[in-house]
């Protein structure tokens, strides 16, 4: 090895452990309200506008990332702690090349690590350096790993839809994110409406009741219509914004996509090694 190449190596090493990326936590109240097509499409909207996405799935209830982009994941973060694969072996890649991380039940092993696995999946995820926004799809309600996750992401994006039950689980989250005294920015998406006015009117119900009883702000990243053909593509296991990309719930996630470039573009808090270690020292509490 000569010693120009030394160098550039020891360069590029430094530039990767550098490279500072954006964290998007994809949460709800209450369950089903459509999050997971909200990360997938999103992850696809962002990467068409020309960012490195990778979304990790973190729901390991019901992990379903892989079956919407109908791809089969060969192995999760389990794999990584206890059957010593690699993050390359457990990284996917899909045809619209936005890159999945299964967490599957390694999720919930996060909670409880000794320090050499805790190491070891510091230094797998620190290989990590592509990555310009990472997407989490959390499960819905707020487990320990959930709350870990939202608790060291810039942006929350809540997913709720205009029924009450949906509003007031909504409501509650965000109680607790504010009583944790979470830092993180929360974004609401409505989705499911019939019309724009909904969305909007939908979003204020809910900013007015933080804005009496609860000390924290919350920004409108839009709304998501109700639309036949994000049913049909979930039955292809195809996401929408590829085999449908002008259809009503496409369209509404370009305009969030435009909304959340913004604050993509304007700051990256953290190193994946970063993010990683400060989420296992937490876990580790
Ligand atoms: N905008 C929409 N228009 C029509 N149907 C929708 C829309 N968004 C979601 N759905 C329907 O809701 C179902 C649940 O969506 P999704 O799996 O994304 O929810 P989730 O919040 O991730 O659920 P879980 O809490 O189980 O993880 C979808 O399979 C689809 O049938
Ligand atoms: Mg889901």
């Amino acid at each position: 090895m000569d010693q120009a190449y030394k160098l550039r190596s020891l360069i590029n090493n430094k530039k990767q452990n550098d490279h500072k990326f954006r964290v998007i936590a994809v949460t709800s109240g209450k369950g089903g309200v459509g999050k997971t097509n909200f990360a997938v499409n999103l992850a696809i909207a962002l990467k068409k506008r020309g960012l490195r996405v990778t979304i990790l799935d973190a729901d390991f209830g019901m992990a379903n990332v892989d079956i919407l982009f109908g791809i089969k994941t060969r192995y999760t973060i389990y794999d990584i702690l206890y059957n010593d694969k690699t993050i390359d072996d457990v990284y996917e890649l899909t045809d619209e090349g936005v890159k999945i991380i299964p967490g599957g039940s390694g999720i919930k092993e996060l909670l409880d690590l000794n320090d050499e696995k805790r190491n070891k999946i510091i230094d797998e995820f620190s290989k990590i350096n592509d990555i310009d926004v990472l997407i989490i799809d959390t499960g819905a309600g707020l487990s320990k790993t959930t709350l870990m996750f939202l608790t060291f992401a810039d942006d929350i994006v809540v997913i709720t839809n205009s029924e009450p039950c949906s509003l007031t689980d909504a409501y509650s989250l965000i109680k607790i994110i504010s009583k944790e005294n979470i830092k993180s920015n929360i974004g609401i998406v409505v989705n499911r409406v019939k019309n724009i006015v909904e969305g909007r009117e939908t979003f204020n119900k809910l900013n007015n009741a933080i804005k009496i009883f609860l000390d924290k702000e919350i920004k409108y990243l839009g709304y998501i219509s109700e639309d036949s053909k994000v049913i049909n593509s979930v039955r292809e296991q195809r996401p929408f914004i590829s085999v449908y990309p002008k259809c009503e719930a496409g369209l509404c996630i370009n305009k969030i996509t435009s909304e959340i470039l913004g604050v993509v573009e304007s700051s990256r808090n953290a190193t994946v090694k970063e993010y990683f270690s400060k989420i296992l020292k937490f876990m580790g509490r």
